[in-house]
């Protein structure tokens, strides 16, 4: 059925979708917080069309839910609320590859890894990465700062975004920063839209930065033999390696991999934590100096076992043991912490978390993984098979605060990667003071005066 509200004028027949199953499909992101229930599914193809719809969003009223890949985890893509989702799926197409400057400039519903590729197959990188980069969109990873495997040494999304193209709420489009390298006018409103969620305004266009790749990547797994000894590994490594990844995750997480993917595991003996270290092995004195680190640290007990790749196919083997496991968890329907403090701070934060675990959550399974190298940890809890979901959740929701203000004593975040959306909505202020809550709102009335876009998400 074709709904006639205003959008016929913008919109051809098969750029609007009412059906049930196209709800369903389009009003839900991976998190699956809340039940979808959106008005109607809109494919936009250009900027113009999105600006047009804003407009009348504004004067029917209805509001507006983007929709890129929506392997979001916080529910920042959620319509349960008779929302208008405005998918970025026909807008997938790349406009220019700039070889002097070394940019894209794409639409918004470009799949990562189509921008991966196209920098390989033009002897660039563009380095953001993670599991879900063959559906996520360039515009989501933008409105949600997307991070990932190799913020240690790339850093995250907002590195990458040279320009912008945006339409607010009001309906105006902007054209932020044209691409520049230098640009010291005043405020950067790009950086503003990096990581709003969609309340702001909707991302239409990006130019991406490229850089040069790395050069023959070596991957080395080490069974960690307890907390204390993850810290210690972890800086006996980074004094001598820049590395290109440095991932953590613990025992559980590599027997669900391994039995969920058919995986082996990466050596026989058993160790609580494992390190995923990936480096440069670009001579023959870094693998020497890898491999004398790797034996001072088993000298003293920190490593238990290890194992380097010796091929790429090998490398990306041990790859699956960290890369895959959000997706082998996803059956334990589980609860998802997104944890950042300081590298400095880690040891100290790993050892209260550890203790918080223990006291309260006893009867659950309880799953350490995470980008440790920039200090993001996921404590994910996973659902008992007997238990019904709701009464898992409450349990959960009951230590959330105990977790977050241990964050907040740290000065950490509570989302360090995954955004805010209504997951995490009403814990806020353990990451943000109120003086920053009220300006990040006057912000929104500014950039969207009815409301329109994303409502619900990032704040109420
Ligand atoms: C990851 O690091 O695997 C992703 O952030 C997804 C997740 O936390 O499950
Ligand atoms: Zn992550």
């Amino acid at each position: 059925m074709f709904i006639d509200n205003g959008l016929s004028d913008i919109f051809r027949p098969e750029q609007v979708l009412t059906d049930q199953s196209s709800l369903e499909k389009y009003g839900q992101d991976w998190s699956q917080v809340g039940a979808p229930n959106p008005l109607a599914i809109v494919f936009p193809e250009s900027t113009e069309q999105v600006q047009s719809l804003v407009k009348l969003a504004n004067k029917a009223p209805f509001s507006l839910v983007p929709s890129g890949g929506r392997t979001g985890l916080s529910g920042g893509a959620m319509a349960t609320n008779q929302e208008v989702v405005v998918s970025f799926e026909r807008m997938n197409k790349v406009l220019d590859f700039n070889k002097v400057d070394r940019q894209v400039h794409c639409q918004a519903g470009v799949i990562t890894q189509q921008l991966q590729t196209l920098a390989a197959d033009n002897q660039l990188f563009y380095p953001v990465d993670f599991a879900s980069s063959g559906s996520s969109h360039i515009g989501g990873n933008i409105a949600t700062n997307a991070g990932g495997i190799k913020v240690v040494r790339y850093g995250l999304t907002r590195n990458w975004v040279a320009g912008l193209t945006v339409v607010t709420g009001s309906g105006e489009i902007l054209d932020l920063n044209h691409g520049l390298v230098k640009n010291a006018t005043g405020y950067d409103l790009r950086h503003l839209f990096i990581g709003s969620e969609g309340t702001l305004g909707f991302i239409t266009e990006a130019t991406m930065q490229l850089t040069n790749p790395p050069k023959n990547l070596s991957v080395m797994v080490l069974g960690i033999s307890d907390v204390a000894s993850i810290m210690k590994t972890f800086q006996a490594l980074k004094k001598n390696i820049e590395p290109t990844a440095l991932e953590l995750f613990s025992s559980d997480s590599v027997k669900i991999v391994c039995e969920h993917k058919g995986i082996p595991r990466p050596f026989d003996t058993e160790a609580p934590y494992y390190l995923l270290i990936e480096f440069e092995n670009d001579s023959e004195a870094t693998e020497s100096l890898v491999l004398e680190t790797f034996e001072r640290c088993s000298n003293e007990g920190w490593v238990l076992d290890g194992v380097m790749s010796q091929s790429e196919q090998q490398a990306k083997t041990l790859w699956r043991l960290r890369e895959d496991i959000s997706e082998s968890i996803s059956h334990y329907s589980p609860y998802k912490n997104d944890l950042a403090v300081k590298v400095s701070k880690i040891p100290v934060f790993l050892e209260r978390l550890d203790q918080l675990v223990e006291e309260h959550y006893p009867k659950f399974q309880v799953l350490w993984y995470g980008h440790i190298g920039d200090g993001n940890l996921h404590l994910n809890i996973l659902k008992p098979a007997d238990m019904e979901h709701d009464v898992f959740v409450e349990a959960c929701n009951k230590v959330n605060p105990l977790v977050f203000k241990l964050v907040k004593d740290l000065d950490g975040s509570i989302s360090a990667e995954h955004g805010v959306g209504t997951l995490k909505r009403d814990y806020l202020a353990y990451s943000r003071s109120d003086s920053e809550i009220a300006y990040m709102q006057s912000l929104k009335a500014m950039f969207d005066p009815n409301g329109i876009m994303n409502p619900g998400k990032l704040f109420k």
